[in-house]
């Protein structure tokens, strides 16, 4: 009883708010509550009460093709300020048609939210849209990928132009490289030690001042728009030696994770091929992708993507097996790129 109250309660409020869409949210919202999605289509009803609720249901009504990602009532717990819900709601929401789109593991289909707050995203270009990430895994199931919580699409359902993907657990917006990579982390944990210990120049634009922070804390709060291959525990502990004989040299050290780093572009797994670009130091960083997986090169060390698309609030991790162990450096090259 509470959940039909509060779906007419939307479509009250939504006739006033949005005119002409009104007939679209109806039948969208019944369509949510006959496929499992009672609570979901409840919730819908909050989105008003906040500053950029309505936003979101007009475009999800504007006639655009939209996937919608639905958690069932079960996985729906869901925060109570509605702000904060609003961008839940906007990630779940994906622009694009992706009907027919091959998303097996390795070449993952990634798609623009609604998401764009600038408190949870702070990409390269002002404004920019935070991504979602899928992929079908070996299990043959569709995940979303780098979530919190595992979550599998386990049912698809259309209403006119927006595909529902049932979801058994409500997806998480990107939290910080910090967050996302605790210090207990099981597979980055000594990369984020490794990162914390090399110390870097970083321009400030805030202060117009440079400053030597960790390379950790600057890919924590300082870049807008990065893309980090980072090493494994294992490949950090292969190459212990060899970090060990460059702590001695901060411009080596630094110049080998700056080799790890791409500046200024956010590239998410589907963009990584036979184009090569350009890292933070310099040097090319090259791809292939081939029947055993994804690979990229720095200097004669090539590493396997063995963990794509992590993605963070200001840019995405792909996780590799090997070190890139390169402290060559092409200073017009960095400039440049
Ligand atoms: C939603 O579903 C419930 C239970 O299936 C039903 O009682 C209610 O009338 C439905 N509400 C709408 C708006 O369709
Ligand atoms: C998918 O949802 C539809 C509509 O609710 C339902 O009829 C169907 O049984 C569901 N399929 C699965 C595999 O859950
Ligand atoms: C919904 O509202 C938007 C913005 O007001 C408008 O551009 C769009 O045409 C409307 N869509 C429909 C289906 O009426
Ligand atoms: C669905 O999308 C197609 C192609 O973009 C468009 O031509 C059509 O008008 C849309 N349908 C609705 C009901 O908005
Ligand atoms: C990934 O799959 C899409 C759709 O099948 C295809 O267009 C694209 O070229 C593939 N990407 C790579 C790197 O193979
Ligand atoms: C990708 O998925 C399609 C459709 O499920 C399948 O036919 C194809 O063999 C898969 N390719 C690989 C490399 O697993
Ligand atoms: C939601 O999905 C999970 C996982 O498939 C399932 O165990 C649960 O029963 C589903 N809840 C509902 C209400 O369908
Ligand atoms: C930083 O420098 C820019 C360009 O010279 C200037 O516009 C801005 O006001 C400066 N900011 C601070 C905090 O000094
Ligand atoms: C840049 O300066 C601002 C203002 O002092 C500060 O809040 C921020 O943490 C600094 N960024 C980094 C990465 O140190
Ligand atoms: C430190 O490393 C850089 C870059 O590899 C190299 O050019 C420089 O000679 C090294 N300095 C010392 C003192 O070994
Ligand atoms: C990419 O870089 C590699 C290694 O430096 C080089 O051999 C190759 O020619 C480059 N490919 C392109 C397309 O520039
Ligand atoms: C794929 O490329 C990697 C890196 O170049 C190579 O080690 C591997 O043998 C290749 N696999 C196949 C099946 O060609």
């Amino acid at each position: 009883m509470r959940l039909f109250a509060a779906v007419s309660l939307l479509l009250a409020s939504a006739s006033a708010v949005l005119g002409q869409n009104a007939t679209f949210l109806e039948g969208f919202l019944n369509h949510l509550n006959s496929t499992g999605h009672t609570r979901f289509g409840g919730i819908a009803a909050r989105l008003n009460s906040s500053a950029a609720g309505p936003s979101v249901l007009n475009q999800l009504s504007s006639g655009g093709l939209y996937v919608l990602f639905a958690p069932n009532d079960t996985a729906c717990d869901v925060p109570s300020d509605a702000d904060e819900l609003t961008d839940l709601v906007a990630y779940h929401i994906v622009s694009g048609n992706f009907s027919g789109v091959t998303t097996n593991y390795t070449n993952t289909t990634l798609g623009r939210t609604l998401l764009s707050d600038p408190k949870l995203v702070q990409l390269e270009a002002p404004g920019e849209h935070q991504v979602v990430a899928w992929a079908t895994r070996a299990d043959g199931q569709v995940h979303v990928l780098n979530q919190l919580n595992d979550s599998i699409v386990t049912n698809t359902t259309t209403y006119e132009n927006v595909t529902i993907y049932t979801v058994d657990h409500v997806l998480t917006i990107p939290q910080t490289f910090a967050e996302t990579v605790p210090v207990n982390n099981a597979s980055l944990a000594d990369t984020r030690t490794a990162l914390s210990q090399v110390q870097v120049d970083y321009f400030n634009a805030t202060t117009n001042q440079t400053t030597t922070e960790s390379f950790f804390e600057v890919l924590n709060s300082g870049l807008h728009g990065f893309t980090l291959f980072a090493p494994n525990n294992s490949a950090i502990e292969g190459v212990a030696a060899t970090l060990a004989t460059l702590a001695s040299n901060r411009t080596a050290l630094s110049t080998l994770f700056q080799n790890h780093l791409i500046n200024g572009s956010t590239v998410y797994s589907p963009l990584l091929s036979s184009a090569n670009l350009t890292s933070a130091a310099g040097e090319p960083l090259s791809f292939v992708l081939n029947a055993t997986g994804h690979y990229v090169t720095s200097g004669n060390v090539t590493a396997q993507i063995i963990q794509p698309d992590v993605l963070l609030p200001n840019g995405v991790i792909h996780v590799i097996d090997r070190v890139l162990v390169n402290t060559d450096s092409d200073v017009s090259a960095a400039s440049s790129a």
